[in-house]
């Protein structure tokens, strides 16, 4: 009798591992190829052609900021596949941005930067980038990469001690874990610039509040599930923090994982008035590649952190 409950012990066992090893298969394929919204399938493609899937790159640089229709033809061109004038210049804008070979078209470096992990904050793709004039004169040939929003909204400068305090924290990433990562980032900006943070109760109206959100979670700034999309904060003075708790939140993160603190860092830098950088060893890179940290300031995040709030 024995024998035989583990026989089909054994067969339902070897069922499951097979079922198992192919689950993980399948998510280890995920993890080189990670993104729900993949562009990979589109290289190549260029203005006049219409291709399944060229509405999505319309909606990703629009979600970003570098695509402008008119109001009129918003709906009609955001929904059809069509590789139009519009959606080239845009793609310039983008390829420009990041310092790609601006090729105008959907080459192979483009779809993979548009196919990796990044920050939902558009990135600032207006003329304004004060960091860029910043040192252009004189004899430095320096090139900083820092931006700010438009209108460079700032803290006052009675207002270098923020509070902060968090909100729901749900998903993988427990709150332990979270207020850790959180204290180390807020203390790295410190070290730099003249702002200390505490942590406070939610019912102290802090200046700076953390949470952990799904979807559309009711901002104007949806997330998306696992991968692409992973948080958002808002210029100063708004004060909130936004993780998507879809996620594979991690503080050692493995190479299907994102790393709590170098986002949290990322997101602190946007809370205090940074806009993207387009050096792409700086914190204030929009993207980053699952598994990679990316927790210490590096001299372009300091340096525009200084453009922002020079010392008295
Ligand atoms: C950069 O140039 C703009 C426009 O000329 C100017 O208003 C701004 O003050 C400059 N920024 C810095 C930091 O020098
Ligand atoms: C921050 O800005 C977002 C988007 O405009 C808004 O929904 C939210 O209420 C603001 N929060 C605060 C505290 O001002
Ligand atoms: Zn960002
Ligand atoms: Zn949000």
């Amino acid at each position: 009798m024995a024998p035989r409950i583990s026989s089909s012990v054994v067969s339902i066992l070897v069922l499951f591992l097979t079922i198992q090893s192919v689950t993980i298969h399948s998510r280890s394929l995920g993890s080189t190829k990670p993104s729900l919204t993949s562009f990979h399938s589109l290289e190549g493609a260029l203005k006049g052609q219409t291709k399944d899937g060229i509405k999505e790159v319309k909606r990703y640089l629009k979600a970003f900021g570098y695509l402008d229709y008119e109001d009129d033809d918003n709906n009609a061109a955001l929904m059809d596949d069509k590789f139009d004038g519009t959606l080239e210049s845009a793609l310039k804008s983008y390829q420009k941005f990041y310092h790609l070979k601006i090729t105008r078209k959907l080459d192979a470096d483009t779809v993979k930067l548009m196919s990796a992990p990044r920050c939902r904050v558009p990135d600032s793709v207006h003329p304004w980038h004060a960091g860029r004039n910043a040192t252009k004169h004189g004899k430095s040939h320096i090139v900083t990469d820092y931006a700010f929003p438009s209108g460079m909204p700032r803290w006052p400068p009675s207002q270098t001690h923020l509070s902060y305090a968090f909100g729901p924290i749900i998903g993988e990433a427990s709150p332990s874990d979270v207020s850790e990562a959180c204290r180390r980032a807020f203390q790295s900006w410190s070290s730099v610039s003249p702002f200390t943070f505490e942590q406070v109760p939610l019912e102290d109206s802090p200046n700076i509040v953390i949470g952990f959100y799904q979807g559309d979670h009711g901002d104007g700034y949806p997330f998306d599930g696992p991968y692409n999309i992973l948080a958002h904060a808002f210029p100063p003075t708004n004060g909130s923090l936004h993780f998507d708790a879809d996620e594979h939140w991690s503080t050692s993160p493995s190479s299907y994982q994102v790393d709590l603190e170098s986002v949290a860092v990322h997101e602190i830098g946007h809370l205090l008035g940074l806009a993207h950088s387009a050096d792409q060893n700086a914190v204030m890179f929009a993207i980053l590649e699952e598994g990679s940290m990316k927790r210490d300031l590096r001299q372009d995040d300091i340096n525009g952190i200084h453009a922002l709030y020079p010392a008295q």
